[in-house]
């Protein structure tokens, strides 16, 4: 098996790349405190196939371009990944600019091993998978069972069960934490599954005050595709769940205020290709709240229900969306011929279906059911409004501009290199010639109004 040893003090981190490095390339992680204690276990096993770190190591007195002196004086191999933009690179380093990009990571790793994804799938897997135990920590239920590994003989191992599917894990691990058991199992047939669940757990880092603008999206996009994941399968928002939006709607609050303006977020949306659904919620949201901002009878609580609507109001076309990723929109969607027509109903049925799913969330905020299923300016929630009439929530009308502008303004710069600038002028008179009822002409001038 190959070795990386990943030099992080972030619990978190440790965990989510420690499982998703063993799962996806086959590779063991050992963690390292320091670059001292890092180097010390390389002197020891020079063939260590990368060692990844985080750019603040250079804040430390053990910086970057000092490990990378020693690994070059004692002439090992080894390649350095490091975590966050580094502002002059060596080109030594494999940087990966943003540190909750665990698919990069995991590329970057797949490419110094020269393994593709084939090779992956057709590797023979031991029946059970470790999981780091802090990560059960942060689940309520697993959907498969769980097993405490016991030594019988030297190398023999026999796995005992110790929780069952989808039955509470709550104070049972406590045991175990006390004895400092490291790792729990679980079959490994079903680690991709649990792992994806279990990165939820990525959530606790939107508390942290240090996250810059790209690493809060991305650990945003993560939040928002595993809850879609999750509330899909169950067709109901659980408590769990719904902590875990609650924690992605008001990241992408914070998003949308500490982001002066509309281009800066653009640009970085952008720049990262694909996850549509996630992206023109968080442009959305954003261009929602200050059309509301210059509303007379806008206020917060109508702001942030908007943005908890624009969290939830595509989400049955997540997994839609995934498998087209090249789609834009709604309706291109559902005039494309690769998409199956069962995939087409749920296009026309995606409001309604989140509204009902929405109900479903514990203490949701009033009315934001009805803006859900709104959204497309029908008051049944399927299909899509042709002609924008007065009979829906002014919430929803103000939902159904943002939601034109936004894909307008996706369309238009699809390219990161494009100098982003948005046209209002442009926008607006395509809006006027779009939504002709009076009630809506009101949104539009607050939109001619906002700050962008
Ligand atoms: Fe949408
Ligand atoms: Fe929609």
């Amino acid at each position: 098996m190959s070795q990386v040893i990943l030099i992080s003090r972030n619990e978190v981190i440790n965990s989510l790349y420690e499982v998703n490095l063993r799962a996806y390339v086959g590779t063991n992680v050992t963690i390292k405190a320091n670059a001292r204690d890092a180097l010390q276990l390389l002197d020891l096993s020079p063939n260590i196939d990368a060692v990844i770190c985080f750019k603040e190591l250079n804040d430390a007195d053990s910086g970057i371009d000092k490990m990378l002196e020693y690994i070059e004086q004692k002439e090992y191999n080894t390649p350095l990944i490091v975590l966050g933009e580094l502002e002059s690179p060596s080109d030594k380093v494999i940087v990966v600019k943003n540190k909750y990009d665990l698919k990069q990571v995991l590329q970057s790793m797949a490419k110094i091993l020269e393994i593709t994804a084939k090779d992956m799938a057709q590797k023979k897997v031991p029946d059970f998978f470790p999981i780091p135990l802090k990560m059960f920590s942060q689940i309520s239920k697993s959907h498969c069972d769980i097993f405490y590994r016991v030594e019988e003989d030297a190398f023999q191992f026999n796995y005992l069960p110790i929780i069952e599917a989808d039955s509470e894990i709550g104070g049972s691990l406590q045991k175990y934490i006390d004895e400092g058991v490291e790792n729990l199992y679980v079959p490994a047939s079903e680690r991709l599954k649990f792992i994806n669940k279990a990165s939820s757990m990525v959530v606790q880092e939107l508390e942290r005050d240090d996250l810059t603008l790209e690493e809060r999206s991305e650990v945003t996009r993560q939040v928002m595709n595993v809850v879609a994941e999750e509330v899909l399968e169950n067709e109901e928002i659980s408590a769990e769940m719904a902590s875990i939006s609650k924690a992605g709607i008001a990241s992408i609050e914070r998003m949308a205020k500490e982001t002066p303006k509309l281009r800066n977020l653009l640009k970085m949306l952008i720049e990262n290709p694909g996850d549509y659904c996630y992206k023109h919620a968080v442009v959305a949201s954003y261009i929602a709240r200050q059309i509301i901002s210059k509303i007379s009878w806008g206020s917060d609580e109508q702001a942030n229900k908007v943005t908890f609507a624009f969290f939830f109001h595509d989400i049955f076309l997540v997994p839609i969306y995934r498998k087209y990723p090249d789609a834009l929109s709604e309706e291109d969607l559902l005039f494309r011929d690769d998409v199956t027509d069962e995939e087409k109903q749920v296009v026309i049925d995606h409001a309604k279906l989140a509204g009902q799913l929405v109900k479903t969330f514990p203490r949701c905020p009033i009315g934001a059911d009805m803006i859900v299923t709104q959204h497309h300016g029908m008051t049944s929630g399927q299909g899509f409004a042709v002609n924008f009439k007065d009979d829906i929530s002014p919430l929803s009308k103000i939902m159904i501009i943002a939601e034109e502008v936004s894909t307008n303004i996706l369309q238009e710069f699809e390219d990161a290199d494009a100098k982003i600038k948005v046209n209002k002028e442009a926008v607006a008179n395509h809006l006027y010639e779009r939504f002709r009822n009076h009630t809506y002409k009101k949104v539009i001038e607050a939109f001619e109004e906002a700050k962008l």
